[in-house]
């Protein structure tokens, strides 16, 4: 698994304060090519600065984000070639599923037969072919979220990165879109950054896990690590005890 130690993103030492108020203090930590890494924690715990901070929407206050060796810290956005999947999809309501795959391509004026064969390509890895031409609303929850996916796919960005995205759809949709996305990060070797408040999710999903706590890192490792070798009582009681409730509660419901 060499290509796996690849590091893509290292951040070092970063710090966050908002108006004077600090969220992350001294963070460094690093992200490796094709990882599938989970960002837990509990709310306000900095999941979703971390990754404002990685697309570049957000300055750290100090300390450097590098990108394969480069320090990427001042550079904007749009040239990150990182994606984000958000959790309101933001999908745009009139286009149908083909134009609202192809518009980023479109704005940067990429050749129409290179757009159509792109788009066509990240349409079936996503299995979205049935449904290419219908507007959002004629889909489902699970499968709005794949066009959002895809039209983050079709930039061919180096990471994608995942605010919450499965927290406004019921459970059963979950399980199917958990197993559909982590398809889709094998099949396209993409590296991916995923924040949830589910360790259940977190353990199903990632390569590693990072737990955030208190403006650090508590712990960043394997799940089988954290669950059998956690690094203190607070990932303890919030992994091992967060996954044997609801270990618990199936049972429970079994019997
Ligand atoms: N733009 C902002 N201005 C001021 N405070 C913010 C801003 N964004 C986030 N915060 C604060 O920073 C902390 C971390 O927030 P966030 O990264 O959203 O946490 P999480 O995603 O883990 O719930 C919270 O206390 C939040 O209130
Ligand atoms: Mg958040």
């Amino acid at each position: 698994m060499e290509e796996q130690q690849e590091v893509l993103i290292r951040c070092e030492q970063i710090s966050k304060k908002y108006r004077g108020r600090t969220v992350l203090e001294d963070v460094s930590f690093e992200i490796r090519r094709g990882e599938f890494l989970s960002l837990l924690g509990p709310s306000g715990s900095g999941k979703t600065t971390i990754l404002r901070l990685l697309i570049g929407i957000e300055q750290p206050t100090s300390g450097r984000i590098l990108k394969e060796g480069k320090d990427i810290t001042a550079i904007p956005p749009r040239d990150r070639n990182i994606g984000i999947v958000f959790q309101n999809y933001s999908l745009f309501p009139n286009m149908d599923v083909y134009h609202n795959i192809a518009y980023a391509l479109q704005s940067r004026k990429t050749d129409k037969e290179e757009i159509r064969r792109k788009v066509r390509e990240i349409i079936e890895a996503v299995g979205l072919e049935e449904h290419i031409y219908k507007k959002p609303r004629q889909l489902s929850g699970g499968q709005q979220q794949r066009v959002a996916i895809a039209r983050t796919l079709v930039l061919n960005p180096d990471l994608i990165l995942f605010d919450e995205p499965m927290s406004a759809l019921d459970a059963e949709i979950k399980l199917v879109l958990r197993r559909q996305l982590k398809e889709i990060q094998r099949k396209m070797k993409i590296t991916m950054v995923y924040v949830t408040h589910d360790q259940e999710e977190a353990f199903a999903l990632s390569d590693r896990i990072m737990v955030l706590n208190d403006l650090h890192i508590a712990q960043l490792d394997t799940p089988h690590n954290l669950y059998h070798h956690p690094a203190d009582d607070f990932v303890r009681r919030f992994i091992a005890e967060h996954l044997d409730l609801k270990v618990r509660s199936i049972e429970e419901s079994i019997q």
